[in-house]
């Protein structure tokens, strides 16, 4: 499901760039097509210039500008996400129109759809297929309707750091859809007949997407990533923030006793969203497909199984795709392709 706040036409590019803001770290890949095809030229993993705040203009640029010469990209279209701290997803009802018009509806009413008066504010919405005929012709039917959207000021300030950087934003999406477009690609069978959470542990926050016989059923955020985790571990050993961060990432088996209750609120929080669709729609979620820089941990998905008391695993976003990479990349690919999710699934808008 695409819903880009902006799109510059409908032209299908042969190279394509897709950049995953994350509070912490950048995400970014570099694909061609070639014919059915797709290759994967190369990506590009960095650290975002400031951690406690939105990016401003000039430091985007420049990050930008980064981005495209760590991938030796060969394009000036890009596809952007930004992130949860800058968007919001929600769910509406709306009787069938045009989606400009459906847009223009939310900006005016969206105290009227969204429950919450939303000025400033430029929207997406995607309707979902209805899968019965209303059964009434009479009634006026209503369709489910996710709607995206961000603040003017966000999607304004990324248009004059684009600029800057001399590149074209041929969309501007959000990131929370990103592992459920990424999956319908790496994982068509289990998006189209299964029950599943996909869950992305970023750093300042998660998100959980439920799917279900690919419809997306459930989006929620949830404050905890892995910045909650180094804090705590840090204070539990009266170490520094950067000991505490390599202590985690590189011996997590030694620290359990002390990351095991940090990871607790998170698995919680994961686990009512999916006591909440489960009940909600009498189904069982079989399998969580974990994403997002923590999902590079096997620790990680092991704490979070137990958690949740449903089967977890690590995903590859990448698997469809024909890798192309220089050999430094190719090798490392298996053990970071889970944190490339959101930046896959960004450039699957544009497939
Ligand atoms: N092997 C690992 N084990 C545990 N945690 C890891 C590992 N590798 C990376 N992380 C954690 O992943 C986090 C960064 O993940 P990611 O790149 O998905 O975040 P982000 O996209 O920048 O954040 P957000 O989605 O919240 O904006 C960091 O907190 C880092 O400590
Ligand atoms: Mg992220």
């Amino acid at each position: 499901m695409a819903l880009p706040f902006l799109k510059s036409g409908t032209k299908k590019r042969e190279l394509i760039v897709a950049i995953d803001l994350g509070s912490r770290t950048t995400k970014a890949v570099y694909l061609q097509r070639k014919g059915e095809t797709l290759n994967l030229l190369r990506y590009a993993i960095l650290d975002a210039p400031i951690y406690d705040k939105s990016l401003s203009p000039d430091l985007l640029s420049e990050h930008l500008k980064s981005v495209m010469q760590a991938l030796d990209a060969k394009t000036k279209h890009i596809t952007l996400a930004v992130g949860v701290a800058d968007s919001l997803l929600r769910t509406t009802e709306l009787p069938p129109m045009p989606i400009p018009e459906m847009r223009l509806m939310l900006k005016y009413n969206s105290k009227n759809y969204l429950q919450q008066d939303l000025p400033d504010h430029v929207f997406d919405a995607y309707m979902v297929p209805p899968k019965q005929i209303n059964p009434d012709p009479k009634a006026q039917p209503k369709y489910k309707v996710w709607v995206g959207g961000a603040k003017n000021r966000v999607i304004n300030d990324i248009l004059t750091a684009t600029r800057a950087a001399t590149v074209i934003p041929d969309e501007v999406t959000l990131s929370i859809v990103g592992p459920v477009n990424a999956f319908e690609f790496a994982e068509p069978e289990t998006f189209r007949t299964g029950v599943a959470a996909l869950v992305d542990v970023g750093f300042k926050n998660s998100t959980i997407n439920i799917i279900s016989e690919g419809e997306l059923m459930l989006s929620r955020v949830v404050g905890i990533g892995g910045d909650k985790l180094t804090t705590g571990l840090a204070e539990a050993m009266s170490v520094t923030y950067a000991e505490a961060e390599g202590i985690k990432i590189g011996m997590p088996t030694e620290v359990e006793s002390a990351l095991l209750p940090l990871i607790s609120p998170l698995g919680r929080e994961l686990r009512a969203s999916i006591d909440f669709f489960e009940h909600q729609q009498d189904k069982q979620v079989g399998q969580v497909y974990l994403s997002g820089g923590a999902a590079n941990s096997q620790f990680m998905t092991q704490a979070l199984q137990s958690e949740l008391m449903v089967n977890c695993k690590s995903w590859n976003p990448t698997s469809f795709l024909r890798s192309t990479l220089p050999p430094q990349q190719a090798s490392e690919l298996d053990q970071i392709a889970p944190q490339l999710a959101v930046c896959i699934g960004t450039a699957a808008i544009s497939f």
